[in-house]
């Protein structure tokens, strides 16, 4: 199955997309950690991204995208991904979908967490990484609200859309997102 996660910062993309992927045993793409460890590798793409990632504000599209596609392309995903925090401009969702339909691997679901945000805020503030400074949680908040939610009309008019309740004990949450991949599949997960 290919899933992608889309919320707001602290939503639990990870923490969920971690569980998924073990749970489907397919691999966990996360945008943030691809770009995180580019910027500890000090690669091309790690320059260039800190400066955004230090102020919360997106990477620009074309450095994201490059760094995705060639991920997807590994033999790793040839069953599927639960993908982390990417998509998140209608722009990298569109290139994302020529990418993936000229493969013949269109996205089976887009699940949206719904998280209240004093919940996201009090979740980063215990957190402590480095992008969880309270002012740059404001700018990753507003950018989400901003950039972000347009690419849920996106899928929505895709008709592959699914919103969840991020509240609640991993567990909870893990099992809402297994009955929707039921309801799609017929599957039990
Ligand atoms: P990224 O790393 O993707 O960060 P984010 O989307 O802002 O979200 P987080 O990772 O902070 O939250 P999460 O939803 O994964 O929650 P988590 O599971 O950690 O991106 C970082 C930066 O990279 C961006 O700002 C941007 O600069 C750049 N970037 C990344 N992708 C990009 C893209 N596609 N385009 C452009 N730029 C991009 O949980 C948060 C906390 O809550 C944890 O402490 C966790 O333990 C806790 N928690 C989780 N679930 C629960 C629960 N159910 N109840 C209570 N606590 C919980
Ligand atoms: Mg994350």
């Amino acid at each position: 199955m290919r899933i992608v996660f889309i919320g707001p910062p602290g939503a639990g993309k990870g923490t969920q997309a971690v569980r998924l992927s073990e749970h489907l045993g397919v691999p966990h793409l996360s945008t943030g950690e691809l770009l995180r460890e580019a910027c500890r590798l000090k690669t091309a793409i790690g320059v260039q991204a800190s400066e955004y990632m230090e102020s919360g504000r997106l990477v620009p599209d074309d450095v994201v995208n490059q760094l995705v596609f060639q991920r997807v392309a590994e033999p790793d995903c040839g069953d599927g991904y639960v993908m982390d925090g990417f998509p998140r401009t209608v722009p990298q969702a569109e290139v994302f979908d020529d990418f993936l339909s000229l493969k013949g691997t269109p996205l089976n679901v887009a699940i949206e967490f719904r998280v209240r945000e004093q919940d996201l805020r009090d979740r980063l503030a215990s957190r402590g990484r480095h992008d969880d400074v309270v002012e740059v949680v404001q700018f990753r908040l507003s950018e989400y609200d901003a950039v972000t939610t347009p690419l849920l009309n996106y899928y929505q008019g895709r008709g592959i859309l699914r919103t969840i309740n991020g509240i609640g004990t991993l567990e909870e949450v893990s099992e809402r997102i297994h009955s929707v991949i039921h309801a799609i599949t017929g599957r039990r997960v």
